[in-house]
């Protein structure tokens, strides 16, 4: 989901006024969450029965293309780990994104699922790019901005990561994306509140520039029975038992989707006037918002769908470089259906 909806075209109006505006015109963030449930904002526009064949489909669907651009170029995620963070969660999250260009790994991939992103054009015709890399990182360790971050203060943080004295983060507005990650101490505005994640881009006014960027935040202690689902349940839904998260880190591993759910919607729409649907552009619906809480054949409504399970037990439905991971469908929009690498007819 994008995060704060603002027009881009106020944005480039009224510049100097931005800040003390926008505070004071921010929409309601629509939430995303990783539940398989489609009842967190009103889809009746969007997703209207659907057949039982494949998860989501709909005729009545729009999934249109604004004429914005998208990432077309070898995309750069740089990480910005805010807070306290171990080696070994680093290392789950890295190899994630590294996983998404790793053509080789074994089939149903991560790869494969990007696969359904690459399909997205702009007005040129040029597709998402299939390079998705691993850029320079940053360590926020001593929670610059505190321990509880606004939307804005969100835009201060990535301003400290590409401002810093050491160091600095680089200046990539075209093919870059900024992924803040918050460790399990630190509160994000709306976190929780249907919020795992967002992604927007950052206003000059700010931060100097334009870059497109994403929040994730690591749910294990503050609600990982939203965010980290189905690693973790709700306590108020007696009998949904946890399945086991197939990196051994319950807040991580929940992360992981919502990251895939940004990064994809941030290929295809990174200024939030690109691919989405819905009448409204204050609140775009994107190309993984559709099939939010949809992972295997049969997702959809309040089901997850057929995932995977290793020998260890855990849960998952797609592979990386050397690791298993569970990542939602995204739209297929040629297909007018939610998709992934482990759909029968991938
Ligand atoms: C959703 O929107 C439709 C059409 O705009 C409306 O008829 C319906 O009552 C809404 N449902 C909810 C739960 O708000
Ligand atoms: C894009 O990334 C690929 C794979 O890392 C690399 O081979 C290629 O040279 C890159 N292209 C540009 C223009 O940087
Ligand atoms: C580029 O997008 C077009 C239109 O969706 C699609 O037919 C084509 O297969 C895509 N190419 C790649 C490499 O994904």
């Amino acid at each position: 989901m994008p995060a704060p909806p603002v027009k881009v075209f106020f944005i480039i109006i009224l510049p100097l006024f931005a800040t003390s505006l926008l505070l004071a015109t921010l929409p309601p963030v629509h939430g995303w969450r990783p539940w398989p449930n489609q009842k967190a904002y009103n889809t009746t526009d969007f997703i209207f029965g659907g057949s039982k064949k494949y998860e989501g489909s709909s005729e009545f669907v729009h999934l249109k293309y604004h004429m914005g651009p998208v990432l077309t170029a070898n995309i750069t995620v740089y990480p910005i780990w805010y807070g306290v963070w171990q080696n070994s969660q680093k290392r789950i999250i890295r190899e994630f994104i590294s996983s998404i260009s790793a053509v080789d790994s074994k089939p149903p991939s991560v790869s494969g699922w990007w696969k359904t992103v690459q399909l997205y054009t702009d007005q040129t015709g040029a597709n998402i790019s299939g390079h998705v890399l691993l850029g320079k990182e940053k360590n926020d360790r001593f929670y610059s901005h505190g321990k509880s971050l606004t939307r804005l203060s969100v835009q201060s943080v990535i301003k400290s990561a590409v401002t810093a004295r050491t160091k600095p983060l680089p200046i990539n507005p075209k093919n870059g994306v900024y992924l803040l990650l918050t460790s399990d101490d630190v509160y994000v505005q709306d976190f929780c509140n249907n919020v795992c994640g967002f992604h927007y881009f950052t206003f000059p006014s700010i931060v100097g520039y334009t870059l497109p960027y994403a929040w994730v935040g690591n749910s294990a202690k503050l609600c990982p029975g939203l965010c980290a689902y189905p690693f973790s349940v709700p306590d108020y839904i007696p009998g949904l038992k946890a399945v086991k998260p197939p990196n051994g880190d319950v807040g991580v591993d929940g992360m992981i989707s919502v990251i895939g759910h940004e990064i994809a919607e941030l290929s295809t729409n990174p200024l939030v006037n690109a691919w989405y649907a819905g009448q409204d552009p204050v609140f775009p619906v994107e190309i993984a918002d559709l099939c939010e809480g949809i992972y295997g054949t049969g997702g959809g409504g309040s089901y997850t769908g057929q995932m995977l399970n290793g020998k260890d037990g855990a849960t998952y439905n797609m592979n990386g470089i050397r690791r298993r991971f569970l990542l939602q469908w995204v739209w297929n929009h040629l297909l007018n259906y939610c998709t992934g690498p482990n759909a029968p007819d991938q």
